[in-house]
């Protein structure tokens, strides 16, 4: 990565992280404990994947990045939650994430579940007080958001993932589990740009969402890679989880060769759908391809 590339990363990382810091409430604040926590599962070595894409799809679209603030920040708040609730004993049982002890074992399960709770309507908070944008872009944002979220996303994903444990689903089943689970909030990070953008054609809009699609499908691939292939102290969390909790996944279904080729293959088809925006689109190209290549 060159020099100006890599300062712009971490210009956009810090950008968000300053937004998250502002709408957080202080650990001093009453409850204490419950914004400690909070404040536990946002800063605690995240790489920002879905703030950069905000940012990178504003980019290249031509937006200003103060109006991609509040989406950057209420997405990375969303998948903070997803992240609590799902290392949950009743989950996926997990006593490590990004290094560190997990919420509920950092604090108490309780305190972990209403933690994720607080987080999710303080994204809405952010989305519902967004800056300078066109007239509805904030009521337009909250369908997004919420729709990526809620039963027919994330968390439709989440209830799917937990059903087919120990059951053997064929691709299409496992990658549908994975647009929903992982996919709706990578998709829903460049449709919040493309819903800031006024005029924008029909082709780029399409565009834009079959990028977002393809990398939200490709990002839980190469999870399910890093978890097979990656150390612990590399990922920052406990390797050989998904074979242990008995995992419908895509490697464990077609074998870690295949599951490499087909990342591959929607790389290719990603980058293919920014082929008209030229260099506007490079921070979007760099983060398909970091998606893919990626050591955690
Ligand atoms: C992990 O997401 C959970 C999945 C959806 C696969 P990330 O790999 O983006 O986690 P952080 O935020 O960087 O820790
Ligand atoms: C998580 O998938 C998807 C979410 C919506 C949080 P995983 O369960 O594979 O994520 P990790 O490996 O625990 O981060
Ligand atoms: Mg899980
Ligand atoms: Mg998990
Ligand atoms: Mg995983």
């Amino acid at each position: 990565m060159s020099a100006s590339f890599e300062s712009r990363i971490a210009h956009y990382v810090s950008r968000v992280e300053n937004v998250l810091d502002e709408v957080l409430p202080a650990a001093t604040v009453q409850p204490k404990r419950l914004h400690d926590a909070m404040r536990y599962a946002v800063f605690n070595g995240g790489k920002r994947v879905r703030p950069l894409l905000v940012y990178a799809a504003g980019e290249c679209l031509g937006l200003r990045e103060d109006a991609l603030d509040a989406p950057a920040a209420a997405i990375e708040l969303i998948h903070a939650f997803s992240l609590v609730h799902d290392d949950l004993p009743a989950m996926d049982d997990d006593d490590i994430r990004r290094g560190k002890p997990t919420v509920h074992r950092q604090f108490d399960e309780a305190t972990a579940i209403l933690a994720a709770d607080a987080l999710q309507p303080l994204a809405f908070s952010v989305l519902a007080n967004v800056g300078d944008a066109p007239p509805g872009a904030s009521a337009r944002l909250v369908g997004i958001v919420a729709d990526a979220a809620g039963s027919i996303g994330m968390t439709g994903g989440q209830s799917m993932d937990l059903a087919a444990e120990g059951k053997s689903l064929t691709v299409d089943e496992i990658e549908h589990m994975y647009a929903l689970k992982t996919g709706a909030l990578i998709h829903a990070a460049v449709m919040c740009a493309a819903a800031l953008s006024e005029n924008l054609p029909d082709d780029r809009a399409s565009a834009i969402d079959a990028f977002g699609r393809t990398i939200g499908i490709a990002f839980q691939i190469k999870d399910d890679i890093l978890d097979v292939e990656g150390d612990t102290e590399v990922i920052g969390k406990r390797s050989g989880a998904d074979q242990r909790l008995g995992k419908a996944t895509f490697p464990g279904l077609v074998g870690i060769d295949e599951a490499r080729a087909r990342c591959g293959s929607l790389l290719r088809s990603a980058l293919e759908q920014l082929d008209d925006f030229g260099a506007d689109a490079d921070s979007l190209r760099w983060l398909a391809r970091f998606v893919v290549e990626r050591g955690n």
